[in-house]
């Protein structure tokens, strides 16, 4: 990637990653992967008192600011700060994110509204914020958080999936843009990793009708989720080879070969299977 070598993009010793959604989950993972590798982190979220005590416990390469990412203009403010303090940005891991789930009619217009301004809008702002900085350095890489369910169809995630596949869009045509202006844009693709927003859809998040309640560690164990630190030490290699899409953990990237060569097989053969799983999950979870 142009921009990387000396004065330029550092991997990742001594350079500086601005992480949103940094107080829980894979942005405090990427934030100890980071620090262990003797990068600088700043943690910037809408739950500032966990953000801090995350950065708490990584010293003094690491710190919290707040940031609600439905707010372009306190984006704009947090990414000029860092600049300010830390005199670049190496990384922008654009991560804060939200579960909304249930069948498409649990969905109400305000979820639609909700979901779309944090996990779409909120990455859109980020870009908007940090990007010009790039540009201007000349170096940089973001990092958008999408999902798998950015890359197949998610029944039981319409809004989800539809948020996620914006996310992927924006990565591939940015990146094209970005490619020999010394910028990297890749999206992280997640299948289950171990995390708050597997709980209700997180803090911030929701589930509704069969899909309310959180799942119970047996119902978890089932979807193989990967531990959330091996994720990061394994995407934050992928993203020193500037991969475009990082689909971890590995059975996942097999799903996604498959989707890709067959996904009318796939669809029918999640049409067929998702309203069992779907009974069996309401009723674990009401009965748990
Ligand atoms: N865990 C998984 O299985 C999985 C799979 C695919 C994609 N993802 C994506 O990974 C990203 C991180 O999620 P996670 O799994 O670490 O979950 P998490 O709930 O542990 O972390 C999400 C973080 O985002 C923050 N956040 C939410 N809304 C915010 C807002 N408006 N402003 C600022 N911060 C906000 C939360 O406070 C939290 O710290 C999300 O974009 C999520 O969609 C996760």
């Amino acid at each position: 990637m142009a921009g990387s070598g000396s004065g330029g993009l550092r991997t990742y010793t001594d350079a500086v990653a601005l992480i949103s959604g940094g107080a829980s989950g894979i942005g405090a993972a990427l934030a100890r992967a980071l620090v262990a590798q003797g990068a600088r982190v700043v943690l910037a979220d809408r739950q500032l008192e966990l953000a801090q005590n995350v950065a708490g416990g990584l010293g003094e390469r690491a710190r919290a600011v707040a940031l609600d990412v439905r707010e372009a203009e306190a984006y704009v403010e947090v990414a000029a700060g860092v600049l300010e303090r830390e005199g670049r940005i190496d990384y922008f891991f654009n991560n804060a994110g939200i579960g909304i789930g249930g069948l498409y009619e649990d969905h109400s217009l305000d979820d639609w509204r909700y979901i779309v301004d944090v996990n779409l809008l909120g990455v859109v702002y980020g870009i908007s914020a940090v990007y010009p900085i790039l540009l201007e350095q000349g170096f940089g890489h973001i990092v958008n958080t999408a999902s798998m369910a950015g890359r197949a169809a998610t029944p039981g995630l319409s809004a989800y999936c539809a948020t996620k596949h914006a996310v992927v869009g924006l990565t591939r045509s940015l990146r094209i843009e970005a490619q020999g202006r010394g910028v990297g844009v890749s999206a992280f693709c997640p299948g289950v990793i171990r995390t708050e927003i597997l709980k209700d859809g997180g803090v911030y998040g929701k589930f509704a009708g069969g899909m309310a309640g959180d799942l119970d560690e047996e119902q978890l164990e089932r979807a193989r989720p990967m531990e959330v630190d091996a994720f990061a030490k394994a995407a934050l290699i992928r993203v020193a080879r500037n991969q475009e899409i990082i689909v971890l953990p590995g059975m996942w990237r097999f799903f996604d070969g498959l989707y890709r060569l067959i996904p009318g097989v796939l669809s029918r053969f999640m049409a067929q299977g998702f309203f069992k799983e779907y009974e069996r999950i309401a009723q674990a979870r009401s009965s748990g």
